[in-house]
């Protein structure tokens, strides 16, 4: 299962030093399988995701020790209203949940949180906790979590044409001058890398609306395993996949 010898008993730091070099900045993942993970063992879909919550923690952990610039997680989709009510408000309370606990680890360590997504949309007390974990750690300068929250790519899309509408109608911005990197520009994702790596659990092999434009030559990683059995040790397993691969952006190998 583990391809590069890495056991579920492996210290995090051991595994540190085999990934020095070629490294990705960007790290972005679909938590995908909560509901499964909880339903294969009988019990209610929200205590899958609570199971997610604590891999988050983990894994947040783990990408800022092994020096990860930017990580990217889906917590909750512009699709994902149409779930039960109860679920949607159960997701809706994690952010709250986790950050009031993690806040101040995060905190300690440099590790700024930013939101990727229509935040408008969001309940009040979930938009209250991520504008206070985004308030305090605004200036920090290490590791960035980005949580993609009531985040839709083709929304995502949509919003930046619409702005560079608006720039063109006001006679702003010559039509001629659209560019990659000016429809770039215009996404929540403005200030970031591309995610290098793309990481989605539980077997499902689709994007699922998520980071559509960003990820054009980002490389693609897909387990079996169900988020909340997703360990440090697969995190690695993803990682060192990556080092391998070669990146070649439409050219040829030099
Ligand atoms: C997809 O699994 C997962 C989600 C819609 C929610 C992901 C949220 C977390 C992992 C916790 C987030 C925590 C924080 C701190 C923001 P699914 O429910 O669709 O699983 P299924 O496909 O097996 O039903």
């Amino acid at each position: 299962m583990f391809k590069w010898g890495l056991r579920k008993t492996e210290k995090p730091h051991d595994a540190v030093e085999r990934l020095e070099g070629n490294l990705p900045r960007h790290v972005a993942i679909i938590m995908d399988g909560n509901g499964r993970w909880a339903e294969r063992r009988g019990l209610p879909r929200f205590v899958g995701h609570r199971a997610g919550m604590k891999t988050v923690r983990e894994i947040i952990r783990a990408a800022r020790e092994i020096g990860i610039e930017v990580l990217t997680l889906y917590a909750f989709s512009t699709e994902n209203w149409k779930r039960p009510r109860e679920e949607v408000d159960f997701l809706m309370r994690l952010p709250q949940e986790y950050l009031l606990t993690d806040l101040p680890e995060l905190i300690e360590n440099n590790v700024r949180v930013c939101v990727l997504g229509d935040v408008n949309g969001l309940p009040r007390h979930t938009l209250e906790a991520v504008e206070r974990a985004m308030r305090e750690t605004a200036h920090n300068t290490g590791m960035v979590v980005n949580f993609a929250l009531n985040y839709g790519s083709r929304a995502e899309i949509t919003h930046a044409v619409r702005r560079i509408a608006e720039e063109v109608k006001a006679g702003r911005l010559d039509p001629a001058d659209i560019d990659e990197n000016r429809v770039a520009a215009a996404l929540f994702t403005a200030d970031l890398p591309d995610p290098d790596l793309l990481i989605r659990t539980s077997g499902e092999l689709r994007i699922s609306n998520f980071l559509l434009w960003q990820i054009a030559y980002t490389e693609l990683w897909f387990t079996e395993v169900c988020w909340p059995d997703f360990t440090v040790a697969h995190f690695h397993e993803a990682l060192r996949d990556y080092q391998s691969r070669t990146r070649r952006y439409g050219a040829v190998k030099p």
